[in-house]
């Protein structure tokens, strides 16, 4: 070793210790021919004096920031101790420096609350991530990773690798594909997640798997998706829905524990999609505030407003304060946004409700009203009429904005829900047809099989997610391991076993030796890192991110490759159009 003692180590204890550190130099100071310098490594930082009888007086004083240098000298107590420092307590009295490696200037603002901008960040990521913040986030990373194998290990699962170079499986994104070079116009897909493999692995009798596998998908990027991201894939056999949130909550447990230190309160409550969808408006609902979304459909429906007579749903939110004309026009533009065709607010006054579509609604319907709601004078209710998903799923955004604006999110706070029973299939307007809202490898709930054939939208799914904060986190269900039902489930989504066959045979086939009941999960390790630091965008967490143009503005990928491999690839490429 190079160095004796790391920067983030030594205490009064150490007094008059001879030591050898190495590290970054940072705040180099100087006061009266005495040179203050910190060094910085991924322990901490350790303040070195430079006395002003040292021979190098050049070197010392060309030391600049980032340079590497190695350090030999005396630990001294410090009269005033630095409180912010690990090592606040000491100094290193110098008696001989060595500079390992000098730095150029960096191009990038290195300082936890750094004012770079994303892209440079990015670009210069290796710079980025020697942010001590940064430090401390990928070390939660690894923790919270040491903690999944620690508890899955713990209770008997297997980690199993499964390949990278597939078939496509059936995840819904695009996926990333690669040219085999041995069999011409051949393709392999980069797995959208590891699904056929670890179900074709219960075939095989494994009963607990689990792996941190890496997913690729090609899809539009938002703060909490990435084209490459790890999920804590999990695969049981012989269990049902309960099995499964059970090994779920003591992992998640067992995590928040090991990475920050954090005891969460199992089990977790849980709650239908469909209650999720009404109360809240979102199958990944925000619990750490209440602002309840409350259905008036009876009643509006005795108004004489024909957007609230012949809508399908209407419901309300009350925020509990007074929304100004101004600021009742920039939530309806926001309820635009997310697919409404209007709002309607209604303020309660000394005199009763107050809004432009007041004269519509009886004195009695009025009444009515401001019972259900509860709604006290100086509030504002705001309505929303449309199909009942529509309509739960603008007030949920609505829910989210006014949240945020009265300050009701609590930080800091860890809400853990069970979202369950989700529809097996969601109707695609634009396809027409129906689409799985999971996978197809979902297995429908007893009571609801009769359905499969008549009333596909009656359909709910031994599905469940966990969602945290308005997160979700991970998403799984009960597989079918039966030909029959199967074959229903590709019926109603317009697949023949034929086409299904062709995509993934290799599964069905498995299928007829003897497959056994199973279930599974998957979370994004990814997500489950962000929230364990207290925020919402991946990329805080992944060492080497892509931008939101899906690149990586470091190494400049994707990028051309050579002719040549173009050629032994028997790959040409064609310009589009626009
Ligand atoms: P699903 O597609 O719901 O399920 O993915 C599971 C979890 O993976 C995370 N995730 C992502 N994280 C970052 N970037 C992305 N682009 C991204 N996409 C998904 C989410 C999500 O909850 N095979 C099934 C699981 C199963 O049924 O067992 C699957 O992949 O946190
Ligand atoms: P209009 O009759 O379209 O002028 O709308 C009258 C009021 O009702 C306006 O405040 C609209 O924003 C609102 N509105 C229109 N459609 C809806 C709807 N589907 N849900 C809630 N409010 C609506």
């Amino acid at each position: 070793m190079l160095r004796t003692h790391t920067c983030g180590e030594l205490t009064k204890k150490d007094a008059d210790k001879e030591v050898t550190l190495c590290g970054w130099c940072q705040s180099k100071r100087e006061h009266g021919g005495i040179t203050f310098l910190d060094i910085r490594d991924r322990y901490g930082i350790t303040q070195v004096v430079f006395g002003a009888d040292l021979k190098n007086k050049e070197e010392i004083k060309n030391l600049r920031d980032q340079d590497v240098i190695k350090i030999i000298g005396k630990v001294k107590v410090k009269p005033e101790p630095n409180k912010k420092l690990k090592t606040g307590e000491i100094e290193i009295a110098v008696s001989e420096l060595e500079v390992l490696n000098k730095s150029e200037e960096i191009p990038v603002d290195i300082s936890d609350e750094t004012t770079s901008g994303d892209e440079s960040r990015l670009k210069y990521r290796f710079l980025d991530l020697r942010r001590p913040i940064m430090q401390e986030r990928l070390t939660i990373r690894h923790k919270a990773a040491l903690a999944t194998r620690e508890y899955l290990n713990s209770q008997d699962f297997l980690e199993i690798e499964t390949p990278l170079l597939i078939r496509a499986t059936p995840e819904g994104a695009r996926d990333y594909v690669v040219p085999s070079r041995v069999h011409h116009g051949k393709f392999f897909s980069l797995p959208q997640s590891p699904q056929l493999y670890k179900q074709l692995l219960m075939v095989s009798g494994m009963d607990k798997y689990y792996q941190l596998a890496r997913c690729l998908r090609d899809e539009d990027l938002r703060a909490d998706r990435q084209p490459e991201f790890t999920q804590i894939d999990i695969e049981r056999s012989f269990v049902d829905v309960d099995d499964i949130i059970e090994t779920c909550e003591g992992m998640v447990k067992h995590i928040w524990k090991k990475a920050i230190n954090v005891n969460i309160k199992t089990p977790f409550p849980r709650l239908k999609y469909h209650d999720a969808m009404d109360k809240y408006g979102s199958d990944k609902p925000d619990l750490r505030f209440g602002l309840e979304i409350m259905d008036v459909t009876d009643i509006a429906k005795k108004s004489d407003f024909g957007v609230f007579k012949n809508a399908e749903c209407v419901k309300c939110i009350n925020p509990d304060i007074e929304i100004s004309r101004k600021e009742s026009d920039k939530l309806t533009n926001i309820a635009k946004k997310s697919g409404a065709k209007g709002l309607v607010a209604i303020k309660v006054t000394e005199k009763g409700l107050d809004g432009s579509v007041i004269k519509f609604l009886k004195d009695p319907v009025q009444k009515e009203l401001l019972k259900a709601t509860k709604a006290k004078k100086g509030s504002t209710l705001l309505f929303i009429a449309d199909e009942w998903r529509t309509t739960c799923e603008v007030l949920g955004d609505l829910r989210l904005e006014m949240g945020k604006k009265l300050g009701l999110i609590k930080e800091g706070e860890f809400k853990f829900i069970w979202v369950t029973d989700f529809p097996l299939f969601e109707f695609d307007k634009e396809a027409n047809r129906w689409s799985p809202m999971h996978h197809i490898f979902s297995m429908p709930n007893e009571d609801c099989i009769k359905y499969l054939e008549s009333d596909p939208g009656k359909v709910l799914g031994k599905l469940y997610d966990l969602a945290l904060n308005g997160t979700e986190l991970g998403g799984g269900s009960i597989r079918i391991h039966k030909k029959d039902i199967q074959e229903e489930v590709l019926k109603v989504i317009g697949m023949s076993y034929k086409q299904a066959e062709h995509r993934f045979g290799f599964l069905l086939n498995a299928f007829k030796y003897g497959a056994p009941p199973h279930g599974g999960i998957a979370f994004g390790l990814d997500r489950v890192c962000s929230l364990l630091c207290g925020f919402n965008d991946i990329r805080e967490v992944i060492a080497f991110p892509k931008n939101k143009a899906a690149e990586n503005p470091m190494d400049m990928c994707p990028s051309e490759i050579d002719t040549e491999q173009m050629e032994e690839l028997h790959i040409k490429t064609v310009k589009p159009e626009k």
